[in-house]
């Protein structure tokens, strides 16, 4: 690995012409070095629904507002997102705070309920402010990635059943076709579905997102249409205008759980379950075609998704940490997180754990396919190891590449403080601080090792 290492700076300082740049001991890679190509794409990301405002007709909106039907007193109450960061009008501002972080990428969801209300009909201000949007990015040398699609759903969707029913799959194929014309002469890069395990898992298992289900024969199904609903729009936007040239992806989340006492059975059970359901089973499925779950009461959907394994121009891999999960009996949930009191705890329930990232990206290299870093990111209100965060989480990916890893590009989640879902604004995830009363954006102090990374890593030769 040393000697490659070397050689990469031999021949890059030989031929220096080329689309190499270097970074040399910079403090805030902890003393590692690492060449990044001059094409990486930087960047930062959003969602729709966490960050435009007045998203209410949707399925999250519903949820927002609605009784919880079950205990949700382990988590923050609801509440709902209402005008969020109102990026949706103050989109050119925070396009110039992209400027001022130096990204040269951009990553956002479409709301589908915004663009199409009701069924076959497609809003034509909400079409047109995507495209401005777009056409600002450019304009900034700012690369759009769009995701189709980020956990939200139009409420005419959710009320015929949405993924539970693979019949309702045309609906979102119909939705992606319009964005992608509207859009694929100016957009190169598309997610389909943003981390289908973690909308049915938490869907339909945990049931603390909408629609509040707890039910895993539901959730296997689920899980099936999300990644036949991503086959059958990635082949349907190859077939248009543009498809060849576009760069289609999945978008996994991936997270090791972990047994919290190792020789324990119960824990080594549950864990063998989780990493089967939420990582392994979706893996194999993108490798082989093959929807398999290992479980007998779950097989019932087993069957082959046909071409899967052709159905993605690159992966786009989501990672924050690794859980341990332990069980206990006398208490409820069943099923706890630990955290190891040797890793910084974030935020949010899981520690700061970079060397994951790399065992993430080598799992998702297995796919064969060029791998774009679709989210990264920490909640840490005090910004006490933000900086950390992102040097040890950068430097993993670095040591990917320089492994041969074919990685093309990193989107730090988040650019701004924004509306986390069930733990709606009480994490912190932004780059820039936003204080929800005056909507004004502040660059954190530790969201500049971002900067000077970014800085030194682009347009340098
Ligand atoms: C998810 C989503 C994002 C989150 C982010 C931080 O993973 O839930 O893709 O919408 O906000 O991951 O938790």
């Amino acid at each position: 690995m040393y000697l490659s290492f070397i050689f990469i700076i031999i021949t890059s300082v030989f031929w220096g012409q080329n689309n190499i740049n270097h970074i040399t001991n910079p403090d805030y890679l902890n003393k590692y070095s690492f060449i990044f190509p001059s094409d990486f794409l930087w960047g930062t990301a959003t969602a729709a629904h966490q960050v435009e405002g007045n998203c209410n007709n949707n399925n999250w909106s519903n949820w927002e507002t609605s009784i919880p039907s079950h205990d949700y007193s382990f988590l923050h109450s609801k509440q709902p997102a209402g005008s969020a960061c109102e990026h949706w009008t103050r989109y050119p501002e925070d396009i110039k705070l992209m400027k001022e972080l130096g990204v040269n990428a951009y990553r956002f969801s479409v709301e589908w309920s915004k663009i199409e209300p009701q069924p076959g009909e497609f809003n034509q201000n909400a079409l047109t402010h995507y495209s401005t949007v777009i056409d600002s990015l450019i304009s900034k040398g700012i690369t759009p990635m769009i995701t189709l699609h980020h956990f939200t759903n139009p409420i005419w969707f959710e009320e015929l059943g949405a993924f539970e029913r693979e019949e309702n799959i045309q609906y979102f194929v119909r939705f992606s076709q319009k964005i992608f014309e509207e859009y694929s002469d100016r957009v190169i890069y598309w997610c389909t579905i943003n981390e289908p395990a973690v909308y049915t898992v938490q869907g339909y298992f945990t049931g603390i997102f909408p629609p509040e289900k707890q039910n895993i024969r539901l959730a296997a199904k689920v899980l099936k249409n999300l990644i036949r609903a991503h086959v059958d729009v990635y082949f349907s936007l190859k077939k248009l205008p543009n498809g060849e040239k576009s760069q289609i992806g999945f978008v996994k989340n991936i997270n090791q759980f972990k047994p919290w006492r190792k020789w324990h059975p119960v824990d080594q059970m549950v864990v063998w379950f989780s990493n089967h359901f939420y990582n392994d089973a979706i893996l194999h499925c993108l490798m082989t075609d093959e929807y398999t779950l290992k479980v007998p009461f779950l097989s019932g959907e087993n069957g082959i998704i046909p071409n899967a394994s052709q159905s993605f121009d690159f992966i786009g891999l989501n990672y924050y940490s690794h859980n341990f999960l332990k069980f206990q009996l006398l208490r409820t949930p069943h099923i706890d997180v630990a955290f190891p009191k040797k890793e910084i705890k974030t935020d949010m329930p899981y520690t700061m754990y970079a060397q994951g990232f790399y065992d993430a990206i080598e799992s998702v290299s297995k796919l064969k396919k060029p791998i774009i870093i679709t989210e990264n990111g920490v909640a840490d209100k005090y910004d006490n190891f933000r900086s950390k965060w992102i040097s040890d989480y950068i430097k993993q990916m670095a040591i990917a590449l320089e492994n041969g890893i074919d990685i093309r590009g990193y989107f730090y989640w988040s650019l701004l403080d924004n509306y986390e879902w069930v733990e709606s604004y009480h994490m912190k995830f932004g780059l820039y601080e936003v204080d929800f009363k005056t909507q004004q954006r502040k660059l954190r102090e530790g969201s500049k090792t971002y900067q000077k990374i970014i800085k030194s890593g682009i347009g340098n030769n």
